[in-house]
């Protein structure tokens, strides 16, 4: 019987946390009378000792919280309890984690997170017999077997009004405006934003280019008249050489950055126009979560809980077809999707003469 569960959020933050988390808060307390704890900071909340928590109340979870952005628990992207970083070395915290959650007294465990995050859940949860269900969250949205993971509308909508923003400015200036978004290594915000936003060049890391078909649709542009063009890129793009454009290469993982200024020095090279970049960075992850990502992050929140209830252990909840279903956590973490060549989008994109780099 379950009458208490712990939810934490792991990973990038993104929108529309709080609101997954104020859902499945009502339903556990409201729906079947459960007590309901918040854990800190990801998993390091239960790593630390004194083990960091607090209860959660309906009171505590009205609709401010869902209106907000980032995650009122706190978050990490960067300690993996299995190699959990301390001194410059990946250090085995697994068993501390597993005190904590002995000590915390929960009967389940909600995570909500990407694909790293639940498969470090999913681990954590097989080592200790934890009761465990899993809900995504992205702006990347690279999980294949969710439509939506939460963030990644909210994340395309304020990609696609950068676009909006630029644009004036664009033309005004008679300028090319480079816009660098987030993504890790799919390109499904850039070709989204893209689309909604009127990109002229959509530059995706699943689709080679070549500087020289971007600059002709330029200059082409220019010969039509066109007193501005807007170009997208998504920050794994590689350069031409292959190479991946990256800040840093700390921790665990590869850090991106800088390919919006590498193309739009070689656009201004290439076609003589006067080229600006912005790279929009982590705006893209904050602020308040749109329509979507709210109704999608309330109704996972809700079949988590009921998932728990029905005595369904270790699944993902998923958005399929405008319905929330579930599938095992060992499948979804195994359903990495980057963006495909036939994609509707990428289909859309090249109908609508949209350089995708490649032509
Ligand atoms: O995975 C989400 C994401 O925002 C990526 O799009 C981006 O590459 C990365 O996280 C940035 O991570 P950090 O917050 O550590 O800079």
């Amino acid at each position: 019987m379950i009458k208490k569960i712990g939810v934490l959020t792991s990973g990038g933050d993104c929108a529309g946390l709080n609101a997954a988390v104020r859902a499945i808060v009502h339903r556990a307390v409201c729906g079947y009378g459960w007590e309901v704890y918040g854990i800190c900071n990801g998993t390091t909340g239960l790593i630390n000792r004194p083990i960091q928590y607090r209860q959660l109340t309906p009171q505590m979870c009205d609709s401010t919280m869902l209106r907000a952005g980032g995650t009122m628990l706190g978050t990490t992207n960067k300690a993996n309890p299995f190699a959990f970083p301390m001194s410059g070395q990946a250090v085995d915290r697994s068993d501390e984690f597993v005190e904590g959650y002995r000590e915390l007294g929960v009967d389940a465990l909600i995570g909500i997170g990407g694909d790293g995050s639940i498969g470090i859940l999913h681990k954590l949860a097989q080592k200790a017999d934890i009761k465990f269900v899993a809900i995504p969250k992205t702006i990347d949205n690279d999980l294949g077997i969710t439509e939506n993971a939460i963030g990644y509308s909210t994340a395309v909508e304020v990609a696609m009004e950068a676009l909006d923003r630029l644009q004036p400015t664009a033309a005004s200036h008679q300028r090319v405006m480079v816009l660098e978004v987030m993504g890790r290594d799919a390109g499904h915000i850039a070709i989204a934003a893209g689309i909604s936003g009127g990109a002229d060049v959509i530059l995706v890391p699943e689709i080679p280019y070549k500087i020289e078909n971007i600059c002709n649709k330029i200059k082409r542009l220019q010969e039509q008249g066109r007193n501005f063009a807007l170009v997208i890129v998504a920050e794994a793009v590689k350069d031409e050489g292959g190479e991946p454009v990256v800040v840093s290469q700390k921790w665990e993982r590869i850090r991106y950055g800088g390919i919006g200024h590498y193309i739009g020095n070689k656009i201004a090279e290439g076609t003589g126009a006067d080229v600006r970049v912005t790279s929009l960075g982590h705006i893209q992850r904050g602020g308040q979560p749109n329509a979507l990502d709210r109704i999608i992050a309330s109704a996972f929140g809700v079949h988590a809980v009921d998932l728990l209830a029905n005595g369904q252990f270790d699944r993902m909840v998923a958005w399929q077809n405008r319905k929330v279903v579930d599938v095992p956590v060992s499948v979804a973490i195994n359903g990495y999707q980057s963006l495909q060549l036939d994609d509707i989008l990428v289909h859309t994109a090249r109908g609508l003469g949209i350089c995708l780099g490649d032509q």
